[in-house]
């Protein structure tokens, strides 16, 4: 026996102070498994599986991960399927960022603990590539992620439907007295009508999409559907890339380079993406040690335009934009705005990926630089008093003419006084109002959930009103559609000035000036904050994950990762 520990099963040994003895209890273990020495002497390919019965958008891993496998063995190596946490955006209480940091940790630790010389990550719900990047990039071993790809259009009475932007805008109608609880009960099953992830521009499509830009997936990942036999090719093709990524050792930090970042940030202003794509960039380039510009980020916005034609910002779904050539064509439409000779997992760069963009005639889901969706790009950064660490606003799913707005501050001081109020025939509130929702933040809430979509006043609804500037310290679902200002950073929990806003007071979103101020002097700010005092912490914080996440979570524009979790300078 040898005594290197570098690679195959010799990585990594179990510590029991006699390295030939803990290789040899390992052999002896495995060969319970009915492996051979030849198998054992492979390259080992980890395949994280995040099957879980709770996670249709994972409904298809079990086909993956067989099929990675048998890319896996087609390449020569020896695949180990094992599995981490999974986590689905409505079967997460509080919510499914709380849990983010924690699946990182869990596929951090797991790929350095188990003997793997290559990794291939298989998640797709919105937490979930996320948190396995920011673990990848941690352990640092090369890896490769396999998406679970976005499901098909439902169909309802001759209209075509996509979870979840009409998932909310349904609901809305039945808050407005528009639908019947008969004609809902038959619409939630026609909203999401395949396994795979919503087949939106949300939080899942948009990290998909970015993690092709970066590199760390094979061209045609973000976009083939989760039940289309591509998919099954693709992750087969990625479990032979696996054992080419082992042979070369090129490591997520040799993927994922500024240049490889910055290529993410143009593609998520280009494809009118999820404001939390640009959360979970933040905290996977924090594990690398870059720093995200939000200044830069805001400025890529005026020379980037809106091109992919998906709803909530357009028209299509992810099906279409497949279809009509997916990211390699994006690519290719985006010419030099992007960093085409980037390396990536296929051992080719993006150049290669765009070279084989299906250039389908008459299209019209990704546009020309020439016939935008929208001339500047989808999101903005803005800082003012409100928001002194900046907030976001996603202009591409606003309402024009609410981007430059001045109102009078309706304010609820949590979820739970929103949920009680809102509906309210006694809220005082008229359409030009600014409605505002503190304390649901990273900290507040906790875990920033995604209640920045604040509904509007049902009295309002009734009276035909769609839109009106929303403002709070949460995230919204990428599929979500409004004037809304989110990410409002310092949290109102930490003391942010969004904790000093009053009923009444004026708020003016200056969006074309980047600014977001609370129309009130410095003197009686000052004079508020020292009658501040933060909230109570929620029940249950003495002890466990709870507490963990409220000493190290840190502020949305450091991308809520764990602090402990993000290398120091230097
Ligand atoms: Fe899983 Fe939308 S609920 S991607």
């Amino acid at each position: 026996m040898t005594d290197d520990t570098k690679s195959g099963l010799r990585k990594g040994l179990t510590n029991y102070g006699d390295k030939e003895f803990s290789l040899f209890l390992r052999r002896v273990f495995i060969k319970a498994m009915g492996y051979s020495d030849d198998a054992l002497d492979r390259p080992i390919i980890g395949i994280i599986d995040t099957y879980s019965d709770f996670n249709p958008c994972h409904g298809n891993v079990p086909e993956l991960v067989e099929a990675v496998k048998r890319g896996v063995m087609l390449a020569g190596g020896m695949p180990m399927a094992f599995p981490t946490i999974s986590i689905h955006e409505s079967f997460a209480h509080p919510t499914s960022m709380f849990l983010r940091n924690l699946m990182a940790l869990d596929t951090e630790e797991m790929i350095r603990a188990q003997p793997m010389d290559a990794v291939v990550v298989i998640g797709g719900c919105d937490k979930t590539i996320p948190a396995q990047l920011m673990g990848a990039a941690s352990a640092n071993i090369p890896a490769i992620v396999v998406p679970t790809g976005p499901m098909l259009v439902g169909h309802y009475q001759g209209e075509v439907l996509g979870a979840c932007t009409d998932c909310r805008r349904l609901w809305g109608q039945f808050r407005a007295g528009d639908r019947t609880e008969g004609e809902m009960d038959e619409i939630s099953g026609r909203l999401a009508p395949t396994k795979g992830t919503c087949m939106v521009m949300g939080t899942a499509s948009t990290i998909a999409c970015m993690v092709e830009a970066l590199g760390m997936s094979l061209p045609g990942s973000a976009t083939i559907p989760a039940t289309h036999a591509d998919r099954i090719r693709v992750a087969e093709a990625s479990g032979a890339a696996a054992i080419m990524l082992a042979r070369e050792g090129l490591t997520p930090k040799t993927i994922m380079t500024k240049a490889a970042i910055r290529n993410a940030l143009v593609v998520l202003q280009a494809i009118g993406g999820s404001t939390n794509g640009l959360v979970h960039l933040t905290a996977i380039a924090g594990r690398l040690g870059i720093e995200i510009d939000l200044e830069e980020f805001d400025r890529m916005g005026l020379d980037v335009p809106v091109l992919i034609d998906l709803k909530p910002s357009g028209q299509h779904y992810m099906e279409h934009f497949h279809w009509a050539g997916g990211m390699p064509r994006l690519f290719k439409e985006l010419g030099e705005l992007i960093d085409t000779s980037h390396p990536t997992v296929s051992g080719g760069s993006l150049a290669d990926s765009a070279a084989l963009a299906d250039m389908v005639k008459g299209q019209d889901v990704i546009r020309s630089r020439a016939n935008p969706i929208h001339q500047g790009g989808g999101l903005a950064v803005l800082r003012g008093n409100l928001a002194p660490r900046g907030a976001l606003i996603k202009r591409s799913a606003a309402s024009s003419a609410l981007l430059q707005h001045e109102g009078r501050a309706v304010v609820f001081d949590s979820l739970e006084d929103m949920a009680n109020r809102i509906d309210s025939d006694d809220l005082d509130v008229a359409a030009d109002d600014v409605l505002v929702l503190r304390n649901a933040g990273p900290v507040g809430a906790p875990g920033m959930p995604e209640a920045g979509y604040i509904p509007i006043p049902r009295k309002l609804a009734r009276a035909g009103v769609k839109d009106m500037v929303r403002m709070s310290d949460a995230r919204m679902s990428g599929t979500a559609f409004g004037s809304i200002v989110l990410h409002i950073t310092p949290e109102a929990a930490v003391g942010g000035p969004l904790a000093l806003v009053r009923n009444g007071d004026r708020i003016r979103l200056d969006t074309a000036a980047r600014r977001v101020d609370l129309l009130v002097s410095d003197e009686e700010l000052a004079r508020r904050k020292a009658e501040w005092v933060a909230p109570a912490e929620p029940a249950g914080s003495e002890r466990g994950y709870l507490r963990l996440f409220l000493d190290q979570v840190t502020q949305a524009d450091q991308g809520c990762d764990f602090a402990f979790c993000i290398p120091k300078a230097g």
